[in-house]
């Protein structure tokens, strides 16, 4: 698939999330223009005329406020829209509400913009993703979810704490729900290709036994402990749209824990979309990677998918 250069993104909803990742966007060259939509619109007009200023400091970006048919041309669409998770809520609680608005917002997008991929990431993003793909009827490779990303690398910097570490050169993945059944992959975690035992050992030190259910349970509270402090999270998953988002536009057939629709790995039964290592491109999610897990991570993991499939089911969409 030919790299198509430049390109527009529509960015629905323009809350916390959404104008979070239009400004990290603004440091991306390979998009060109972006429109904010969302049912506030003053407060997408005056999102678009704050960046618009910014933009003038970093290169040429269009972006404005608007609505559906505004959005023609864009090559994603970038979903954020939808009710936060609030201080002791878990982000399974919002499906309700927020499947409410995918089910409203999306199709009028869709008319508009029949060829964009489309990029989930109000929550439950899982659950989300699977109700946004059965709405478009598109193909499972265009409809991804911000998923374990940015879980990933939460995971990342703990461990580049802990051990003194660029957080580049830490491989580490959380799989399964972008939630409380996600699962962190201890056994896959590396330093420059070097699992973490051998990386004790050239490094000369050792592992506390309770450290990695330590680091398993900070990276799954992260987004409450920063919402209780702060009301809601930002940069991270701004960060981590943006990521997906060059991923695709460069066609760099990077490796991200995006959701999606699965089915048939791991012995679980139908479909359900929850994240793995997989290798986005311009054709959205291009290959799965079904990674070898531990009997432990295959148990929890298929928890995980189980706990998804039947709120998906519960939906009868
Ligand atoms: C978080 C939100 C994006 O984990 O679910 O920060």
């Amino acid at each position: 698939m030919p790299l198509q250069g430049p390109a527009k993104v529509a960015i629905i909803g323009a809350g916390y999330v959404g104008a979070s990742t239009a400004f990290a966007l603004l440091f991306s060259p390979i998009v060109k223009e972006m429109v904010l939509v969302d049912i506030n619109r003053r407060r997408a007009e005056g999102e678009a005329m704050d960046l618009a200023h910014a933009a003038t400091l970093i290169r040429p970006v269009k972006i404005y406020a608007g609505g559906p048919a505004d959005c023609a041309g864009a090559r994603i669409i970038i979903f954020t829209a939808g009710a936060n998770q609030q201080p002791g809520e878990t982000r399974l609680d919002l499906v309700h509400r927020n499947t409410a608005i995918v089910r409203e917002v999306l199709p009028p997008l869709l008319q508009y913009c029949p060829d964009a991929l489309i990029l989930m990431v109000a929550n439950p993003v899982d659950v989300l993703t699977y109700v946004a793909w059965k709405i478009s009827g598109l193909p499972e490779n265009k409809v991804l979810g911000s998923g374990t990303v940015l879980d990933s690398a939460r995971f990342r910097h703990l461990l580049s704490r802990h051990l003194h570490v660029d957080p580049r050169n830490i491989h580490a993945y959380v799989i399964g729900e972008h939630g409380d059944t996600e699962v962190p992959i201890w056994s896959l975690a590396n330093v420059a290709g070097v699992d973490l035992e051998e990386f004790y050992l050239l490094d000369g030190t050792t592992e506390e036994e309770t450290f990695r259910t330590g680091i398993s349970r900070q990276v799954r509270e992260a987004a409450y402990e920063i919402i209780e402090r702060k009301g809601a999270t930002a940069y991270g998953v701004a960060l981590a749209l943006s990521r997906i988002t060059e991923s695709i536009l460069r066609d760099e057939k990077s490796v991200l824990t995006v959701s999606s629709v699965i089915r048939g790995l791991y012995g679980l039964e139908g479909e359900v979309a929850f994240s793995l290592p997989c290798l986005v491109g311009s054709q959205g999610r291009e290959k799965i990677l079904a990674i070898p897990l531990g009997a432990g991570e295959l148990a929890a993991l298929r928890h995980s998918a189980t706990t998804l499939q039947e709120i998906i089911t519960r939906l009868r969409l």
